[in-house]
């Protein structure tokens, strides 16, 4: 990685492995001269006829802008909008200065810094060793100024023929569904203004010409690290030319940048790849594993978790015999979920008031804790630190800790409001309680949730009230930054009603996610797929439980679930009590076999072998070293739809493969031409694991 500035042609020319990212001065404004292929510093000055050779005068003006602005004529929506006091808008770019600081493990971070009027306005790069480049931007002001954009980046696309959109959307119970569409002239925005990440739309975004393919091609893609609010804006011109613009809130916020304030937008990265939609993601895992998340490098235990096996209805002496039958099988972290606390017997009360509930607890957590660290297992709890139920002891004391807004109903979703994690008096009570059950108790896990949108964002003694937007999730990374730093041993898991709130941002506070409440292992092979695009399998939380699924009513095998459940952390579900010897035994076997794979499934590099919307037959392949695991999945099929056997990815043609689990070994070329030899019977909802060693 380094970072070159041309003093005289005023560009600086940031390159990594097989990467440029160049930016440079052009009539004082900055532009992407090029992201793509390295390039040598000699054809820079090349580059920077393209803007001005544009065919069209449009293009011409917003193509290649690192931030879209709104002045002169600039008709794009623009990434940063703002309002000085006298009526002016828009920022005047006037070059001040850059800064270029090293740092072997951050990667370089470049800052080019611009002035018009009050304001300083600074684009910050850093390219890392993954291919991935961060940027953000910082706006300072001198005197106030009003604000309603201000996108972390704009970034441009090469001149193509043709543009396709690949994105993640859903619902609730239905995250991660990846769709694959042209790109249509105009603009195309994509976002939440949920408060949250959202289920319906996750920032990551890629755009190829509509000729790469999982294994090829050149794709672009982009990911936003903000757990809050957001928009993407993808602009594609009648000519031809697209920009996409990103950044956290939605349009119609306004708030106002104080005198000596800085205002830093969250960091939005980018990635060129020239290895198709699985390198694409490769990257990614790679990235997120090596420069994001907190622990990757840790075996994530096999969890059980209580929600689906008992609901709300959680007291120690029901917990007491799944514990047993958890540590039997196998599991490593036995988490309590929701109804440990207050009047929480179901979801209508309690939320907020977090003390165990006497009823069920009556000499505390400490029994159940030791309980389950007496068979080996840590403890791990559940909490929704953000939510309260009217109907609860702190919503009684402090109605005006949620956000609201002066006269308008509260609306209630799941008979729950949102705390304004903004009010400091509500972040330091949120920091105080979870600090004390953390310090009071043996707890080495905590799945912190968010189970609802946010609605009437506000705060009516506030004259910035829609800095609640952003005011809640900074306070929300903060609380998760200090507790992690005050116990360094627990692990959190992030959970929002499922995938809610997904996202590079969150990922760097928090070990794993909940990938989504539905655990139908049939739908959960898609939704693994789509959530695989961008997020690694050692951040994925996979359960296995009871069947028929509450979800879809389908029935599918112990076998199938379970390997469904073991593409990424793998855990479980479902109600022990209830299952019969032979069920526990299969579940024991199946555990300690993950256990084989754990390895390489969370720490190894992810290969996609098929796509589930158009192949009954799917699997992941995983490989770390000299190892491989992979995953296979059938789905149901009809006789009038021919498909071909699973193939291997990277396998060298004069490499010889162990099975483990057989001692067969084959020739690569014989794995690459007649496919993998995976042990299944002709059934639909079939699955198997193939574990393959490297031998000389
Ligand atoms: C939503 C989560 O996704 C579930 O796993 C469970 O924790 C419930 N909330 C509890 O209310």
């Amino acid at each position: 990685m380094s970072i070159r500035f041309d003093e005289a042609a005023r560009t600086w020319h940031l390159s990594g492995p097989d990467l440029s990212y160049v930016v440079g001065l052009q009539g004082g404004l900055p532009r992407q001269l090029h992201w793509g292929p390295a390039v040598p510093d000699e054809a820079i000055a090349s580059l920077a006829v393209e803007w001005r050779e544009a065919y069209s005068w449009d293009d011409r003006v917003h193509t290649g802008a690192e931030l879209l602005g709104e002045l002169g004529p600039q008709f794009a929506t623009p990434s940063l909008q703002l309002r000085h006091p006298d009526g002016a808008k828009g920022f005047a770019w006037n070059y001040a200065d850059h800064t270029v600081e090293e740092s072997a493990a951050d990667g370089d971070h470049l800052a080019i810094r611009f002035t018009d009027r009050d304001l300083a306005l600074t684009l910050h790069y850093r390219l890392w060793d993954t291919g991935v480049l961060d940027r953000w931007a910082s706006l300072e002001a001198a005197s106030p100024v009003e604000l309603s954009r201000f996108d972390s980046a704009a970034w441009t696309l090469p001149h193509w023929g043709d543009y396709r959109l690949s994105h993640l959307s859903g619902e609730w119970a239905a995250e991660w569904q990846l769709r694959r569409v042209p790109l249509p002239v105009g603009e195309t925005a994509i976002g939440s203004r949920r408060g949250g990440t959202s289920h319906q739309a996750n920032p990551w975004v890629a755009v190829d010409d509509g000729t790469a393919t999982e294994t090829a091609g050149t794709v672009y893609s982009t990911n936003l690290a903000w757990s809050g609010s957001w928009r993407v804006l993808l602009r594609r011109s009648a000519q031809g030319r697209v920009s996409i613009t990103g950044g956290a809130g939605h349009e119609g916020l306004r708030w106002t940048l104080r005198e000596g304030e800085t205002w830093t937008t969250p960091v939005y990265s980018g990635l060129f790849t020239a290895e198709g939609f699985g390198g694409a993601s490769r990257a990614w895992h790679e990235h997120l594993r090596r420069h994001v998340m907190p622990t990757p490098e840790e075996d994530a235990p096999v969890l059980f978790n209580s929600w689906e096996a008992v609901f709300f209805d959680v007291a120690e002496e029901k917990q007491l015999p799944l514990v047993k039958l958890a540590a039997r099988i196998g599991c490593e972290q036995f988490v309590v979920d929701d109804g440990w606390f207050g009047k929480r017997v179901n979801d209508n009360a309690g939320l907020g008031d977090w003390w165990p509930n006497p009823d069920r607890f009556p000499e505390g957590l400490g029994p159940l804790i030791d309980a389950v660290h007496e068979t080996g297992m840590k403890f791990g709890i559940w909490v929704e630190p953000e939510m309260v139920n009217p109907d609860s002891d702190l919503y009684r004391a402090h109605p005006d800790w949620v956000l609201h807004q002066a006269g308008r109903d509260r609306t209630e979703r799941r008979q729950q409001l949102v705390l304004d994690y903004g009010r400091p008096e509500v972040a330091a009570w949120a920091f105080a309680w979870l600090d004390e059950l953390l310090s009071g108790n043996d707890i080495d896990y905590v799945k912190w949730d968010h189970n609802r949108p946010w609605t009437e964002v506000g705060r009516p003694d506030s004259a910035d009230p829609d800095r609640a937007w952003f005011e809640h999730v900074e306070a929300v990374y903060s609380i998760k930054e200090r507790l992690r730093a005050k116990h360094p041993n627990v692990r959190i898991e992030g959970c929002a009603g499922g995938g809610g709130r997904v996202d590079p941002g969150m990922l760097r506070y928090v070990d794993q996610v909940w990938t989504s409440d539905n655990t139908d292992a049939g739908d959960r092979v898609n939704i693994q797929y789509g959530f695989g695009q961008a997020y690694p399998a050692r951040a994925m939380d996979t359960w296995i439980t009871d069947e028929p699924s509450g979800f879809n009513q389908r029935t599918t095998s112990l076998r199938f679930r379970f390997h469904v459940a073991s593409a990424g952390v793998l855990a479980v579900g479902g109600s022990l009590t209830e299952w019969s010897e032979a069920e526990l035994e299969e579940a024991a076997e199946h555990v300690a076999h993950y256990k084989r794979l754990r390895p390489v499934v969370q720490h190894g590099v992810h290969y996609r072998l098929g796509d589930p919307e158009t192949s009954p037959l799917t699997g992941v392949q995983y490989v770390r070293g000299d190892q491989i695991a992979v995953l296979a999945f059938k789905t149901p099929w009809h006789c009038n739809r021919p498909v071909a056997p699973l193939r291997p990815e990277g396998i060298a043609a004069d490499s010889r493969w162990l099975d483990e689990d057989t001692g067969d070994v084959h020739w690569g070329a014989t794995l690459n031409v007649l496919g993998l030899p995976l042990r299944w019977a002709n059934a639909d909802w079939d699955s198997a694991i193939l574990r393959l060693r490297r031998v000389e």
